[in-house]
């Protein structure tokens, strides 16, 4: 996910230009990457690039406005698409609406209320696709049924190499009893997955947050409970919710494990998107990583996503 928002502008005949411009974002975090002249001009951009939004701008009743905005719609049913109008005769807010646009502004308007509206399309678009299941991060677990193939030293350094890409990232140690991401990252383990557990009441995003620990790249961990007799505070459906919790709240959840196959580890290959198995040359790992890989066939878990 981009952090800044990419519009596209449709600009249909007879629109005052410099009732257009002053209208237009300059900032706000979003980036107007085209203001295209012609609804057929701009249907052929909107073929060759991926804005966040389209934005169609038009002047009275318009009905190769309202087709394009159906076609647009059509196109990408996730993608939000606000008008700008100058007059709004009977009948074509209406119109607008049904078309499948998101929201429409009449104009003159000022920059900043523009981009109020842009920016309310999106976080509806995305609140509907996080409620509907579409907009969670990817989450990898990364496995390995033997110890010491080095599942920790991946998983920490994928977390951090996203991080520094500038993802939101966030590792989840699973090896309950004997967790060493937090040793891995330098991480002091005020807070841990244990204490998560044992604060009772609905977990939800913003509690979530206040139990992860933040390393100097940007990322998040939930450490692992600081003695092995706390694991057992930590129920499976406990960590259900935690990782779909987690992958609202960041592009990438990283699931370190302890080997085998634990119901945590299973709980997690569930809720996972992605499985990463570590293994080594060595025939007794390899031996086991067959095993593992069969395993995951015998959970019905999609080869793609291995
Ligand atoms: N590719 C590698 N090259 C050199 N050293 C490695 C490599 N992979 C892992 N190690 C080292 O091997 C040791 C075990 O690695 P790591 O802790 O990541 O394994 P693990 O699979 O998480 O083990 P466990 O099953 O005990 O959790 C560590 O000291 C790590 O630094
Ligand atoms: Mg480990």
């Amino acid at each position: 996910m981009a952090e800044r928002i990419q519009a596209i502008v449709a600009v249909d005949a007879n629109v005052d230009q410099s009732q257009l411009r002053a209208a237009l974002p300059e900032d706000a975090g979003i980036d107007v990457i085209g203001v295209i002249d012609g609804l057929e001009e701009s249907w052929q951009t909107l073929q060759e690039t991926s804005p966040d939004i389209v934005v169609v701008a038009c002047s009275g009743y318009s009905d190769r406005a309202l087709y394009f905005i159906d076609s647009a719609v059509k196109q990408a049913s996730q993608r939000p698409v606000v008008v700008l109008t100058v007059g709004s005769p009977n009948g074509f807010v209406r119109r607008v609406f049904e078309s499948g646009a998101d929201d429409i502004v009449t104009l003159p308007e000022s920059a900043e209320r523009v981009a109020f509206t842009l920016m309310k399309a999106i976080a509806r678009r995305q609140g509907a696709a996080i409620a509907s299941g579409e907009a969670l991060g990817a989450m990898i677990c990364v496995l390995g049924p033997k110890e010491g193939t080095g599942k920790t030293l991946t998983a920490t350094n994928l977390v951090v190499a996203l991080a520094a890409r500038g993802e939101r990232a966030i590792i989840v140690d699973l090896d309950l009893q004997f967790g060493d991401v937090g040793l891995a990252l330098g991480l002091r383990p005020d807070k841990t997955v244990y204490d998560l557990a044992r604060s009772g009441g609905s977990l939800d995003a913003e509690k979530l947050d206040a139990y992860l620990v933040s390393h100097s790249s940007g990322a998040k961990a939930l450490l692992a409970p600081t003695r092995p007799d706390q694991a057992s505070a930590v129920s499976v459906d406990f960590l259900r919710d935690v990782f779909t919790t987690l992958r609202t709240m960041s592009e990438f959840v990283i699931v370190d494990t302890p080997p085998g196959f634990t119901p945590e580890v299973i709980a997690a290959i569930d809720s996972s998107s992605h499985t990463c198995m570590v293994g080594m040359l060595d025939s007794l790992s390899l031996k086991n990583t067959k095993l593992g890989l069969e395993t995951l066939d015998l959970m019905g878990y999609d080869p793609a996503r291995i």
